[in-house]
């Protein structure tokens, strides 16, 4: 499975510590981050590893930056991306489970490389449960249908 991953200057550390981690279960990472400390703008990598995933260039991403929070906004901006932030495994869990998100971010300034180990390995070991939860995540893809047509009004 190959897995794409990005994050600001503030999250260069814990996305090389997730990174080795990844690689080291047989995962095939692809970077689209920074490795410097220089300002490094996140929409920027939250939106490549977005347009990734939704191209189907990989399978699945993470993305980190200090609270998680920008990155994962800029994720989600594109259409087809279900990303979101988790400071803990049980709701990167059932993100995958009921919400099939297929991107999961989470802050360098709010979790220590132990917890976002954890955060990723429920993440990646769970499995989207369809059923119930099918239907809503298909409402998820009609409101950016919507826009779409709105947008091309
Ligand atoms: C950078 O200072 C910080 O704003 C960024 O890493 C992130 O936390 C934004 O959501």
């Amino acid at each position: 499975m190959k897995i794409g991953i990005g994050n600001d200057h503030v999250a260069v550390e814990l996305k090389n510590i997730i990174k080795e981690h990844l690689e080291e279960q047989g995962y095939e990472v692809v970077d689209f981050g920074t490795n410097s400390t220089e300002r490094f703008d996140y929409p920027i990598s939250g939106y490549k590893v977005g347009k990734a995933v939704a191209a189907g260039e990989v399978d699945l991403g993470v993305l980190i930056c200090g609270t998680g929070v920008g990155i994962s906004l800029a994720a989600n901006k594109v259409h087809g991306v279900r990303a979101c932030v988790c400071s803990e495994p049980y709701s990167a869990k059932l993100s995958r489970e009921h919400n099939n998100t297929n991107i999961i971010a989470f802050g360098a300034r709010v979790v220590g490389p132990e917890l976002a180990k954890m955060i990723v390995d429920e993440w990646l070991g769970a499995e989207f449960q369809g059923g119930r939860h099918a239907r809503r995540v298909e409402m998820l893809a009609e409101i950016e249908e919507m826009q779409s047509l709105k947008a091309a009004e």
